[in-house]
């Protein structure tokens, strides 16, 4: 710590190093709750915020909702009184380091929504003191931090770096990853002050492995972009080739290993219908809006979010295709959507292209659209407008069922899906995941990227 560090950083220096301090997280989504239960089940107090009083009331009865948490420990946290979830946000006031985990959405014309970070800093102004630290966790666009939040927080005796701290960290939780999760993948700090990054470090060193300090909150802003931006650009370079090789009749998905035994210079990435989630389809175009203030057009990202979102329309030609070869019309053909969820083994359903395809289908006249997802109980087509209309779900996966549909499309890869049944029981099969690799017979199976 530096040498001209004020009584208040002195004083929450101590309390951090002693590991005597309560810890506050606001918002308990996917990102928050495995916050707060980390630094819980390290034996800190915590106290979790969220508006949504189902969640707090599920939380207070020890009921975990988020996959990747172990009920149990959840249960332990709140039964032992180390994690304490509440709508007060005056118990703000209680907590000496209070992190921010709200939604960032975008609106419908795709500029950024920071309505959520902005309610929650008010929010804190109301319930402030001297001596705290906060730690903006949500993805959003450089300057928010300096320029959105800690106005809001000034005063002329309640400055920055003196009487309080703020710095900007990202998240980079994965949900479903059974490798890397909140406690084990390295987090990024920049503050405002060098002594809001040496707090910030120390804080989120109590409960995450490695933490890399960057010189403001603006770098840390625009690195958690990037890390996004980088990941929809290579998303959308792989899902323009997988449309060439359908043309081509070259099997992307094996140009794609082919290309990965090279042991540097390329990383692997894999067509799909389309990006969903509440990050990688969201967050480029924080950055896409921040730069036409700056007379600055950012080519990469709009190019990448064209080809990307384009990806559930060639997914529908593909369906609508499969079922022309049929004795049955559109309006009476059935369609099975195999995952609804944005991901692999995850219940999130934000954004999710599966949807879109279901949407795009129905707009195409086809009445029967029906789906299965072990983790998604139901689905609502069009939610808001008079046409609003919720998909019929499976219970379980038969051969019998199966059969029932003109096409099956995988729009979701879930590892617990029995797919050699899947392959055997459909009449034609549309892999959007390449989740039929290992199976032999192949006569109705129709893959994204290898032009059959
Ligand atoms: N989901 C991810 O995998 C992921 C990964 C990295 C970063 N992020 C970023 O983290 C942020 C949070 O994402 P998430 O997926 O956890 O969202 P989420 O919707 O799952 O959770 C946000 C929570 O905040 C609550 N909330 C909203 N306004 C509030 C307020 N004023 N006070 C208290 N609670 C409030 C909501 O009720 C909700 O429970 C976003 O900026 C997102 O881009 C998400």
């Amino acid at each position: 710590m530096s040498a001209r560090r004020s009584r208040w950083a002195q004083q929450l220096a101590e309390r951090i190093r002693s590991r005597r301090l309560t810890v506050g997280v606001v918002g308990l989504g996917y990102v928050g709750l495995p916050l707060a239960v980390e630094y819980a089940r390290k034996g800190i107090r915590t106290i979790g915020f969220d508006t949504n009083t189902e969640k707090i009331s599920l939380l207070v009865r020890g009921m975990n909702y988020i996959r990747d948490l172990d009920d149990s420990v959840v249960a332990d946290c709140v039964a032992s009184g180390t994690l304490v979830p509440t709508t007060d946000t005056s118990r703000l006031s209680d907590c000496d380091v209070v992190f921010f985990c709200v939604p960032t959405p975008f609106t419908t014309n795709k500029d950024p929504d920071i309505s959520f970070i902005l309610a929650a800093a008010r929010d804190l102004a109301e319930h402030k003191r001297a001596g705290q630290l906060y730690v903006l966790k949500s993805t959003t666009f450089p300057g928010t931090t300096r320029k959105h939040v800690q106005p809001l927080l000034e005063e002329p005796r309640f400055r920055c770096g003196k009487e309080y701290f703020l710095a900007f960290s990202p998240e980079r939780v994965d949900p479903g990853n059974k490798v890397w999760h909140t406690g084990n993948t390295p987090i990024v700090v920049g503050g405002i002050t060098p002594q809001c990054t040496e707090l910030a470090c120390a804080a989120t060193g109590l409960a995450i492995e490695h933490v890399v300090p960057v010189s403001s909150p603006e770098v840390a802003e625009m690195e958690k972009l990037l890390e996004n931006i980088f990941r929809s650009v290579n998303i959308a370079l792989v899902n323009e080739l997988a449309q060439l090789c359908d043309r081509i009749g070259i099997n992307i998905w094996e140009v794609v290993e082919a290309a990965a035994t090279k042991p540097f210079g390329f990383m692997p990435f894999y067509p799909g219908p389309g990006i969903g989630g509440h990050c990688i389809l969201i967050d480029p175009y924080y950055l896409s809006w921040m730069a036409r203030e700056y007379d600055f057009t950012t080519n990469f990202i709009e190019l990448a979010a064209e080809v990307n979102e384009a990806m559930p329309y060639y997914v529908r030609d593909m369906i609508i295709g499969q079922i022309a070869r049929q004795p049955v019309s559109l309006r009476t053909a059935r369609v099975l959507l195999l995952g609804m969820a944005f991901k692999r083994d995850v219940d999130d359903l934000r954004h999710s292209p599966a949807l879109k395809v279901a949407e795009l289908l129905r707009r195409e006249g086809v009445s029967r659209v029906d789906y299965y997802d072990p983790y998604i109980p139901s689905v609502v087509l069009f939610e808001g407008t008079p046409q609003a209309e919720t998909l019929h779900s499976l219970r379980g996966l038969r051969r019998a069922v199966l059969s029932r549909y003109h096409v099956v499309c995988i729009t979701t890869d879930h590892s617990c899906v029995d797919y050699p049944l899947v392959a055997a029981a459909s009449r034609v099969v549309v892999d959007t995941r390449n989740a039929l690799r290992n199976i032999r017979q192949r006569s109705n199976i129709v893959l994204l990227g290898d032009g059959r």
